[in-house]
């Protein structure tokens, strides 16, 4: 069965998939970063972001593998060098190409397979696009500030002001939700969660009640 949580940058995301996965005993697949080492491999291969065949070109000319939250490419641990603003914006970039899109996803599904079809998976269009049968869709949402502050945190955020990082944010989420194909947006029988005022253990437990509910 996959859990599909989806939103948008500073929502949490990762955190509470991170920690439905354990509770479930299932594996925790963060498809951002699958968008972020295709982001890396084009920009490696020197590749115009904004030409598809080349991102695809790049993307199928590298060795990429996802496992326990660590992300090689060619052999080596990428896992840190993907979380910075540069990488984001090539992510996010890259992400707009219908084509890359779709070679992405068929990856997305076979790693899920691969994992024994069980599983927390977290991304922007996991429950409309990815997984459009999963069992339990989330969407998680939060106030911009409530998300620049929690962003201010982690790597990306390093040095900058939270104007500025509510500032990228904001261009993320424009990017994110306005692009063609499969933008960010919930799926029709996603179940909503604003976590602006809502502690990371409130938002898990009710993330598994709804779990076991199904079962
Ligand atoms: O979640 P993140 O910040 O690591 O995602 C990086 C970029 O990847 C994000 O700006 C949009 C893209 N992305 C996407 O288009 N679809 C997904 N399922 C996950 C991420």
């Amino acid at each position: 069965m996959v859990i599909a949580i989806d939103g948008p940058g500073g929502v949490g995301k990762s955190t509470v998939s991170h920690r439905v996965a354990e509770a479930l005993g299932v594996p925790h697949f963060d498809t951002g970063s699958t968008y972020r080492v295709a982001g890396l491999a084009a920009l490696e291969s020197g590749a115009d972001l904004d030409d598809p065949d080349a991102v695809l070109d790049a993307i199928d000319s590298a060795r990429v593998d996802i496992e326990d939250g660590a992300v090689t490419f060619d052999g080596e641990d990428v896992t840190e060098t993907i979380r910075t603003t540069e990488i984001a914006g090539a992510a996010s970039t890259v992400a707009t190409h219908p084509d890359v899109r779709e070679r992405i996803v068929a990856w997305q599904r076979s790693w899920v397979d691969e994992h024994g079809g069980n599983a927390v998976v977290e991304g922007r269009d996991i429950g409309t696009v990815v997984f459009p049968d999963a069992p339990l869709k989330i969407y998680l949402t939060a106030r911009p500030e409530v998300r620049a502050a929690r962003r201010s945190g982690d790597r990306e955020a390093a040095g900058k002001s939270t104007a500025e990082i509510a500032g990228e944010l904001a261009a993320r989420d424009h990017t994110d939700s306005t692009r063609k194909a499969s933008p960010l947006r919930p799926a029709d029988d996603a179940v909503i969660i604003d976590t602006s005022a809502l502690s990371i253990d409130a938002v898990v437990q009710q993330i598994l009640d709804l779990a076991h509910g199904l079962s």
